[in-house]
């Protein structure tokens, strides 16, 4: 774990996206209060959260299981001027239990899937408004029949599905779509694999012969390699959603 949050524990992401992708979700949220209460589910580091702060004007819940990420986004929201709005909290996602209908919105940038996409709209659903909106971002296939290596790397991801099939599962979890769109491939390098190359690379020297060190480089170099050679297979997409007022 050590090894491993060294290079994931310190890029300015924890997974891919960017400051114009969170604004292009959120100006799709267009009818919310003056000062919306604002979850952010899995924040990472905290990029989004800070984002969140700057173009809202509401308060963010930001919920992550790792100390270190919660310590990271509390110093980021200092470093921009707006931790007087912002409250963390060092939790399991899967053992949420704010009272129903505790937020105007909700969002989580690439952390659904650790509840799974279906039980995690499900979820936070019940913490939502009535009229409140969720907004997420998702792994997804964007053309059928991938190699076999690329399924095999997103074996450990599986509900990894096209866009149509997550329309699908919004639909039935009772949502009615407001609208998504997908990521483009610089929202996986600027803030992400780009940063991540420069510290595996800061490593290399510093963890040759340590076997754990090693075996993180090579992850990571992989994930990057999977990601050059297939980046036409599979993105991200943001789906922006909100909760029926009559459910
Ligand atoms: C892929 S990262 C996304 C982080 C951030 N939203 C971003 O886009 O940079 C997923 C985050 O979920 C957190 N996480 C993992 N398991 C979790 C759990 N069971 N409950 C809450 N957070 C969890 C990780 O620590 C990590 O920060």
């Amino acid at each position: 774990m050590e090894y491993f949050m060294q290079i994931y524990g310190t890029l300015p992401r924890a997974g891919p996206g960017s400051n114009e992708l969170t604004r292009r979700a959120y100006q799709l949220l267009t009818d919310i209060p003056e000062s919306p209460r604002i979850l952010d589910v899995g924040c990472g580091p905290g990029m989004q959260t800070v984002e969140l702060l700057k173009i809202s004007n509401g308060s963010v819940v930001a919920l992550d299981l790792l100390p270190q990420m919660i310590e990271r986004v509390q110093a980021e929201a200092e470093r921009a001027g707006v931790s007087d709005r912002l409250v963390t909290i060092e939790q399991d996602m899967s053992k949420m239990d704010f009272p129903p209908g505790s937020f105007d919105v909700i969002w989580s940038e690439g952390a659904i899937y650790l509840m799974g996409f279906e039980a995690g709209l499900k979820k936070l659903k019940q913490f939502v408004k009535p009229g409140g909106y969720v907004a997420v971002s998702e792994v997804v296939w964007l053309k059928p029949n991938p190699p076999s290596e690329l399924v095999q790397f997103w074996q450990e991801y599986p509900e990894i599905d096209t866009v149509e099939a997550k329309l699908g599962v919004i639909e039935r979890s009772g949502y009615e779509l407001i609208d998504h769109f997908l990521f483009p491939p610089s929202a996986w390098m600027e803030h992400y694999y780009d940063p991540m190359e420069k510290r595996i690379a800061e490593k290399a020297l510093e963890w040759r012969g340590n076997s754990e060190g090693e075996a993180v480089l090579k992850e990571a170099k992989h994930e990057i390699s999977m990601f050059q050679q297939y980046s036409d297979y599979y993105s991200y997409a943001f789906f922006v959603m909100r909760n029926p007022v009559s459910a």
